[in-house]
C-alpha cells in the first residue's frame, strides 16, 4: 500500500499520530520519548520507538490470528505503523497476572502474588482524574461503553493475555501485567488501538528476575535504553 505521511493530527506524550491520504487510515509514530507519572518526569531513550514499533507490530498480529482484531494495518517504517481510524474508547483496561505497581500500592500488598484467573481492571482515561478506577455501572452509567461492549473487551483482554503469555515466555518473559485500549470502527465494531510494548506491559526476565520494561525509568533503576534494546534483540 502507497500511503504519504500527512499532517499531525496528534502529539502524545510518547507517539505522534498523522493523517494520511486515506481518511480511514492514520499513521502512528512511535517516538523515543518517556515518561512517567502523568508526564512529571521526561526523557528521551534512544532506539525505544523502534523497540516498541516492532514489540506492537508482533503483538498485534498475534490477536488478530487468534480473532482478535485490532487497528494495526502494515508497518510504515521503523518506528512508525499504518492503523486503522476508530472512535476511541476512554478506558484504560488492565489485566494482571501477578499483584505488582499500582495494584499493590492501592491494596498495600506484597508484590508478585499470584493472580488466577487474571484480574481485569476498567479505568477511565483521563489523566487530570489520575485515571480512576471504574466498575462496570459507572461505565454504562456515563455512557463510555454498553454492557455489551463492556464484556467483549473483557473477553478479548483474556485472549489477549492467554497469547500473549505464550509469546513473552518464548522470549524469557513473564507477563506480570499490561494495559489495553480500544476503539470503535464506523461499523460498531470494537478493535484493539494505541500500542502494545514495553510502555504498556509489565515484563520480567525469568532468569535474572529484573524488570525488563517502562518500570526501569519509572522507578529509576537505570538500564532504560538498554532493556528496549534487549526485547528488541530478543524479538529477532
Ligand atoms: P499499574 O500497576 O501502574 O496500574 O500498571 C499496570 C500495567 O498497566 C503496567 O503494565 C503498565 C500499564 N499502564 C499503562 O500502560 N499506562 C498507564 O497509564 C497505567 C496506569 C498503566
Amino acid at each position: 500500500m502507497i500511503l504519504v505521511q500527512g499532517t499531525l493530527l496528534h502529539r502524545g506524550k510518547a507517539n505522534d499520530v498523522y493523517t494520511t491520504g486515506n481518511e480511514n487510515l492514520l499513521i502512528i509514530d512511535h517516538s523515543d520519548r518517556i515518561s512517567a507519572g502523568n508526564g512529571a518526569k521526561t526523557d528521551v531513550i534512544f532506539g525505544k520507538g523502534k523497540s516498541n514499533n516492532a514489540v506492537s507490530e508482533l503483538v498485534f498480529n498475534l490477536l488478530e490470528k487468534v480473532g482478535v482484531k485490532t487497528h494495526f494495518v502494515e508497518r510504515y517504517s521503523d518506528t512508525a505503523m499504518v492503523v486503522k481510524r476508530a472512535e476511541m474508547i476512554l478506558l484504560e483496561v488492565i489485566c494482571r497476572n501477578k499483584t505488582w505497581g499500582s495494584f499493590c500500592k492501592r491494596y498495600e500488598c506484597d508484590k508478585g502474588i499470584t493472580v488466577f484467573p487474571a484480574g481485569v481492571e476498567f479505568c477511565l482515561k483521563d489523566d487530570a482524574l489520575g485515571d480512576p478506577f471504574m466498575p462496570e455501572w459507572a461505565i454504562t452509567t456515563l455512557g463510555y461503553a454498553t454492557a455489551e461492549e463492556v464484556k467483549l473487551i473483557e473477553q478479548f483482554v483474556r485472549k489477549a493475555n492467554y497469547v500473549m503469555l505464550e509469546l513473552f515466555d518464548k522470549l524469557g518473559l513473564e507477563l506480570i501485567d499490561f494495559k489495553l485500549e480500544f476503539g470503535r470502527l464506523k461499523d460498531r465494531s470494537i478493535i484493539v488501538c494505541d500500542e502494545i510494548s514495553l510502555d504498556t506491559c509489565r515484563l520480567i526476565d525469568n532468569k535474572t528476575g529484573q524488570n525488563l520494561d517502562k518500570d526501569r525509568f519509572r522507578n529509576n533503576l537505570g538500564g532504560v535504553k538498554e532493556a528496549y534494546e534487549e526485547v528488541l534483540n530478543r524479538l529477532k
